[in-house]
């Protein structure tokens, strides 16, 4: 199998170095609100304990009230980024990965031996025909185009994984398959909450499934605070919070989108924005302090496209400002 010339293992993190003004990293928040900081303080009173199976379970009932679904369709995770890790336990002779996208999944199945087939979508990044797979992933809304895709598409693909590390970003959620029993759906709760540091999601699918993913995982594989924090992001009021956090995402990426007119690839439904700017702009911002995401690793992509994580208003100026100036100065 011949490797791809992406580094599909770079992300956002590595552009955002130290000292810069990060628009790279897609996490809502720089640190976790203190309500859900209080938790996870009275959690730390018992870390002398293994994460107990009593922890597990109140975390996947917690989701599945959340989801419509039954604790026994939930799979605790280290964020939805182990999913990944996992999916080749499911022994894929085949899988389709549908780009430009999170490239984990590709690399995880690569990684694995797993022939990969790249479905590479052409602007808007509308979906097309899917070529049937053991498994096809798609993102949902997708990094880093920002694309949401319509729901009744997606049913149509057989043997479906989708990442929704970002629909919670979605107000109402309307195009997710979380509910939906014949999905494998890959969720985050790194990004609204700032929870990067702990990882913490869930995988929703059907018990078989999970058992095949979690196959020789090892003992106690979530630990007691990304236990609590699932648990605590799932309980009612906080997904109360998640919805008014969701519109006021979708305020901020209307109002970053009008900033940056033209240079908008799709208008963004998720709380990231993908533009196309002159080769040369993503190194003279970090010049002036600022770090966005390189998106010459996202296949189907390449250096004139950047990947912008859309903040507060007042925050947001400050990159379209600087964007401005070098814009004038590529010139
Ligand atoms: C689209 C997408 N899916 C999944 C992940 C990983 O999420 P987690 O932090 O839950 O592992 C990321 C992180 O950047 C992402 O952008």
């Amino acid at each position: 199998m011949t490797s791809p010339k992406e580094d599909l293992r770079h992300h956002g993190d590595v552009d955002a170095a130290p000292g810069l003004a990060d628009f790279a990293v897609n996490v809502r928040v720089p640190r976790p609100p203190k309500w859900l900081r209080d938790r996870l303080k009275i959690a730390l009173d018992d870390l002398g304990r293994y994460p107990a199976r009593s922890a597990d379970q109140a975390g996947r009932e917690e989701v599945a009230r959340r989801h419509g679904r039954r604790p026994d369709e939930v799979l605790l995770l280290n964020g939805a980024a182990e999913g990944f890790a996992l999916l080749p336990n499911l022994r894929p002779r085949r899988a389709v990965v549908v780009h430009p996208s999170f490239t984990e999944p590709e690399a995880a199945l690569r990684d694995a031996g797993v022939p990969v087939e790249r479905v590479l979508l052409e602007p808007p990044y509308t979906l097309g025909e899917i070529p049937e797979a053991d498994l096809v992933v798609i993102g949902n809304p997708t990094n880093p185009t920002s694309v949401l895709h319509p729901r009744e598409k997606l049913r149509q693909i057989k043997n479906l994984v989708v990442d929704e590390a970002f629909m919670d970003a979605v107000p109402g959620e309307p195009e997710s398959l979380a509910g939906d029993e014949n999905v494998l759906v890959f969720r985050s709760l790194t990004k609204t909450w700032g929870l990067a540091g702990i990882r913490a999601g869930y995988a929703l699918g059907d018990p078989d499934t999970l058992a095949k993913l979690a196959h020789n995982r090892p003992q106690w594989p979530v630990n007691s605070l990304a236990l609590e924090a699932i648990k605590a992001c799932c309980e009612e009021r906080a997904v109360e919070e998640t919805e008014r956090l969701a519109r006021e995402a979708q305020e901020h990426a209307r109002h970053a989108a009008e900033l940056l007119g033209d240079l908008v690839v799709v208008p963004p439904r998720a709380p990231f924005v993908l533009i196309k700017v002159p080769r040369g702009t993503r190194e003279a911002l970090r010049h002036k302090g600022i770090a966005a995401r390189r998106c010459d690793t996202f296949p189907g992509l390449d250096d004139e496209h950047l990947r912008v994580a859309v903040r507060a208003p007042e925050e947001f100026a400050v990159f379209a400002d600087a964007l401005r100036v070098v814009m004038e100065e590529l010139r």
